[in-house]
């Protein structure tokens, strides 16, 4: 087995972990970054698609936000739809200027995974068995196989950002972690077509049929969501079908309809609500969804997991640059206090936005009246819009 060491040693390279390499090479902190997939599944894997204004002023700030600022597509608003009607929701206007901006995730990891490679700092595609050890002790190290070989690399700290299927969080004793879950009776059958949006902003929609989301990529695709079963079949479901479904889910009576165009890509995604605290076990820090999920009608995995590595940097900064752990202690109950935040606004959009399958009329009733209420009235909508678009990183 060869041995060698770093200052932090990362678990994942998805959004949290690359993001967090950025964020401590900028501060001339040596990291490794540990990928049990390939380059082409990490870079290639499609998830979400909106950046709160933190995320983008984050790319930007750290270098990566080029391509951003030319390709991102900023949305001002976005539209509410229910009993054949849309209502847009002028988030610029409700919170003094704040937006979104459509990006697909999969661009952000193919930014920062280059920006890695031109750090020259190590980024290791399918290493194997990955372990982490000693997690309690000052010297924590991982254990993986590389091209055959073992390995081992001894840390001052680990960063758990191995996603909710990862090691890290199962390597701490069930005894020191607390776990709140929900797991929601639907999914969402998720789709990229060939298709220019006929619409300039996302619309969200609640129909008898249950919940359909229209978003975007590109002034040329469309990225269209279906509420469906947590086990949908995707192969059940012919373009035909899903346009069918989209039509009757999304159409109004102003006449609006998707386009719609060739169907490039297919996935269904369960959808659950999960929290393990606190974040933090000895030297191993957990960020993004190594610690938390959220169902993704908030849209806000992507951008939770960036606010956390953001504050997880600045606290491997003081301790790097003082030898204080202030900032390392408080990492878990702040980032905890916005993740609870975050849960509670993806929970109330998801239990507004879809059917929940129950017999009780009340229940369907009782929704539409949520929207009505929300829709025609500015404190209702102002709570929306600034939830929607994210507090400032450090809140
Ligand atoms: P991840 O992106 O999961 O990255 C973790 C990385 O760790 C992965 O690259 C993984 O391969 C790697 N890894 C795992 N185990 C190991 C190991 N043992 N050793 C080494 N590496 C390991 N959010 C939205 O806002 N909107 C959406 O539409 C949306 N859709 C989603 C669809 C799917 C299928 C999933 C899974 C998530 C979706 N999300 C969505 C959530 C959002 O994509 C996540 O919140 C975001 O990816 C979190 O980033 P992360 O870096 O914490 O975790
Ligand atoms: C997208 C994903 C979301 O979860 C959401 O709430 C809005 C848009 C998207 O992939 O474009």
């Amino acid at each position: 087995m060869t041995s060698s060491r770093t200052q932090v040693g990362i678990v994942g390279a998805g959004p949290a972990g690359l993001m967090l390499g950025q964020l401590l090479h900028l501060q001339g902190i040596d990291s490794v970054i540990l990928e049990n997939r390939s380059r082409h599944h990490v870079v290639e894997r499609v998830r979400a698609g909106v950046l709160e204004q933190g995320t983008v002023d984050l790319m930007r700030e750290v270098g990566v936000g080029g391509r951003l600022a030319r390709e991102g597509l900023r949305h001002d608003g976005i539209h509410l739809a229910f009993n054949g009607a849309r209502h847009r929701i002028d988030m610029a206007e409700l919170t003094g200027g704040r937006a979104i901006t459509i990006y697909g995730q999969n661009e952000v990891v193919h930014d920062l995974v280059e920006a890695r490679l031109e750090t020259g700092r190590p980024l290791h595609f399918e290493v194997e068995g990955v372990s982490v050890h000693d997690l309690e002790s000052r010297a924590p190290h991982i254990r993986f196989q590389r091209e055959g070989t073992s390995h081992e690399l001894i840390c001052d700290v680990i960063a758990g950002c191995d996603g909710f299927h990862g090691i890290c969080r199962p390597s701490i004793p069930a005894s020191r972690l607390r776990l709140y879950e929900r797991v929601y009776p639907f999914g969402w059958l998720g789709i990229l077509a060939e298709a220019a949006p006929s619409s300039d902003e996302l619309v969200y929609s609640l129909h008898d049929r249950g919940f359909a989301l229209y978003s975007m990529r590109s002034p040329q695709v469309t990225r269209l969501y279906l509420q469906c079963a947590p086990d949908e079949d995707v192969a059940q479901w012919s373009d035909e079908r899903i346009w069918a479904e989209l039509r009757t889910r999304l159409a109004t009576a102003d006449g609006w309809r998707p386009n719609e165009g060739p169907i490039f890509q297919k996935g269904v995604t369960g959808m659950r609500s999960f929290v393990a605290e606190p974040m933090r076990f000895g030297r191993l820090f957990l960020a993004g969804d190594a610690a938390h999920i959220v169902p993704p009608t908030g849209a806000k995995g992507l951008n939770l997991a960036m606010a956390d590595v953001y504050r997880l940097s600045g606290a491997l900064a003081e301790f790097y640059g003082s030898g204080r752990e202030r900032l390392l202690d408080c990492y878990s109950g702040r980032a905890l206090a916005r993740t609870w935040r975050a849960q509670r606004f993806s929970w109330w959009m998801t239990s507004m936005l879809h059917r929940s399958g129950g017999d009780n009329p009340f229940d369907d009733r009782r929704q539409l009246a949520e929207l009505e209420y929300l829709v025609s009235s500015r404190a209702a909508l102002t709570s929306l819009a600034e939830s929607y678009t994210g507090a400032p990183l450090e809140a």
